[in-house]
């Protein structure tokens, strides 16, 4: 008997070292006991980092939807595989069964082949947190389409160029969606985008707000109508185990996005592993992950790992403080919902609003509460510990990335004691390291330093797409022979681990990664704007937020300064997506430069900090006379 569900401490150190000691048995006991494939594998794991390359289960067949859905239909046909929940609370939610959800994914799928979808095509998913999405994303599985989410706030020239990177050929999306109050049309950016996309041939609109869109003739197709005459029995395509399953966007410190590639069967096995434990899911639960399904915490939390176990999912089309900062509670109270996943951002903003609208819910049912996306900090962990958790459902504060596809660092509730902050123990199977700034291996507990992964999981990112060389250079370049994290964290005297954030140009702002330098080149393309500096500082609600210096050219000095505040923000929210807005902004007469030209973003961001006692050695600066002048007019 493999060790799917860990139930104790003891238990999790014995599988743990088990999982180090001979991680391909480990891995192939979980992977023959809980999942359905067509073929087993014969090799278990190969692995290579300097190349890098990494591969689990080779020669293994399967479709990753015949885990999700069809092994679940003779046991829980009739069980709530998606409980969507919509914007408007007077809407009614809707329970899509396993059966119903086979159905709608099987025609789904009928209607991409048709539209000329084949295996490994790459199909763009532009759509708002309703059923579509899911079904979409498990549609493309069913044939082998490879499926890019974009998140569904991202300007259409992010669109295009996510779309244009990985050469989808169709674009799936809505008229419209729903964000609290607001409506937005998506289609609109969808047209905006295709401007500049060639290699789309299809787009299939869902009708979501009945608003007045323009259909392009031979383009454009309504959902609705193909769905209700396509056939809903569709055999799953046979895919091998490093078939790629999907690509996702997610920001760099420089250059344009990396559209990191997952494959199939490491990401499943993985996925539904994680999921089973960190949450301890249990047949009758129904859990609630509050992500979209733009980010990978959908992918893995609210669509994969979840069906992979049979579990009910909530899926919610809304926002946290519409019609009021009761929603959240009104829904858990609502669906009686047992695990309830989120990020820091939302539990500050919730917190922020008092716990009057805590007290107007029964939250009884709440058994296990999860964070992710960024360092929660101590008041916010113990607002959510006491006012939502009544200190009875412990903290899953989940450390992991895009790139790692699913939970690499996590306390496993009611087996490892919780410590605020800290994400303690490595999921089992997880080899974390921390390394100094030579290179050198951190061995003892109570020491900090740059966090690698000295072993290969499952369910890690395989390559970029289109770029193999920037994924090595990006990962597996900075400390030989190790997976780079890009974040900093220490370990305690028991061996916990803290992340104490990136260590590179990635600000978290809200829980989304933004890279400096795409934001950056926005602002530069301002006609009075010689050039800008991004950094971070902190936020009580954000986590953390943004803050330009911009330096104009002679021809914008003249200019009134909020107008060209209000036109960078509006390029930026062009360029990239309201998300990606500064805070502040200050102009400036010059960067701090090193002799060899490069921005001292150190110097900025504490001056942004507004920590300035010590700024370290500016007198090797091109420029050290510049600094007085920021800060005295630092805002
Ligand atoms: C940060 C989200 C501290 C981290 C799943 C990481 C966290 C980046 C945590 C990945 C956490 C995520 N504590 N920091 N529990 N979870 N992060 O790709 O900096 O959107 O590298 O994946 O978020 O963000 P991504």
């Amino acid at each position: 008997m493999s060790n799917y569900h860990i139930k104790h401490l003891e238990e999790y150190y014995q599988v743990y070292r088990k999982s180090i000691r001979e991680p391909e048995n480990f891995w192939e006991e979980i992977a023959e006991e809980h999942f359905m494939w067509r073929k087993k594998w014969d090799k278990v794991l190969s692995w290579d980092f300097s190349k890098p390359e990494v591969k689990w289960f080779e020669g293994a067949q399967l479709n990753i939807t015949e885990n999700c859905i069809d092994r679940h239909l003779a046991t829980r046909g009739d069980k709530t595989a998606i409980l969507f929940e919509p914007n408007n609370p007077d809407e009614e939610a809707e329970h899509i069964t396993y059966s119903q959800l086979h159905q709608r994914v099987c025609k789904f799928a009928n209607v991409l082949k048709s539209q000329g979808v084949k295996k490994g095509d790459r199909v763009c998913i532009y759509l708002p947190m309703i059923p579509e999405l899911a079904i979409s994303v498990l549609a493309c599985a069913r044939i082998g389409a490879i499926h890019s989410v974009v998140f569904a706030g991202f300007s259409s020239s992010a669109l295009a160029t996510r779309i244009n990177d990985s050469d989808c050929k169709m674009v799936i999306t809505s008229d419209g969606s729903y964000r609290g109050s607001k409506t937005i049309d998506l289609k609109g950016i969808v047209d905006d985008a295709l401007e500049d996309c060639q290699g789309v041939n299809s787009v299939l609109v869902a009708k979501r707000i009945h608003s007045e869109i323009e259909m392009k003739a031979g383009r454009d197709h309504w959902l609705q109508p193909l769905l209700d005459d396509a056939s809903d029995v569709c055999k799953a395509e046979i895919m091998n185990a490093e078939d790629p399953l999907f690509i996702l966007y997610t920001s760099g410190s420089t250059g344009k996005p990396k559209g990191m590639v997952h494959t199939t069967a490491g990401y499943m096995v993985y996925t539904a592993y994680t999921f089973k434990n960190v949450f301890q899911y249990r047949e009758k639960d129904v859990y609630w992950c509050t992500a979209d399904i733009g980010w990978i915490t959908g992918h893995s939390y609210i669509v994969y790992g979840p069906l992979c176990n049979g579990a009910t999912s909530v899926m919610f089309e809304g926002v946290p403080s519409y019609p009021d900062f009761g929603r959240f509670w009104e829904i858990v109270e609502k669906h009686k919902v047992n695990q309830f996943y989120t990020a820091p951002t939302a539990i500050r903003a919730l917190a922020k609003e008092g716990v009057d609208h805590l007290e107007k819910h029964d939250l009884t049912s709440l058994k296990v509460l999860g964070t992710v996306g960024e360092p929660i900090n101590e008041e916010a962990w113990h607002w959510y510990d006491d006012n939502v958790g009544k200190k009875k459902s412990p903290i899953v504060d989940t450390w992991w990335q895009t790139e790692t596809g699913g939970i690499m660092i996590s306390p496993i509730p009611f087996v490892t004691p919780t410590k605020p902050t800290y994400a303690t123990l490595p999921f089992i199977g997880i080899q974390p390291a921390l390394m100094d700034e030579n290179g050198q291996e951190i061995k003892g507990n109570q020491v900090d330093g740059r966090l690698c992964v000295k072993f290969p999981w499952p369910s890690m990112a395989r390559t970029i797409w289109g770029n193999h060389q920037r994924y090595k250079d990006t990962y597996f370049s900075a400390f030989e022979n190790k997976y780079f994290t890009g974040d900093g964290a220490l370990r305690d005297e028991v061996g916990y681990y803290r992340i104490t954030g990136r260590v590179d140009d990635v600000i978290i702002v809200s829980g989304h990664n933004l890279g400096t330098a795409p934001i950056e080149d926005a602002i530069n393309e301002h006609p009075a704007v010689a050039e800008s500096a991004i950094v971070g500082f902190p936020h009580d609600i954000k986590g953390n937020a943004l803050y330009g210096y911009v330096t104009l050219k002679e021809t914008g000095e003249s200019r009134d300064q909020n107008n060209l505040r209000k036109e960078i923000n509006q390029l930026i929210t062009e360029q990239i997506g309201p998300i990606a807005k500064l805070d502040k902004i200050q102009f400036t007469a010059g960067l701090p430069k090193t002799r060899s030209g490069k921005i001292m973003r150190r110097i900025l961001r504490k001056i942004a900090c507004k920590d300035t006692s010590n700024l370290g050695d500016t007198s090797t600066l091109l420029n050290p006379e510049i600094v007085q002048g920021i800060m005295d007019e630092a805002l």
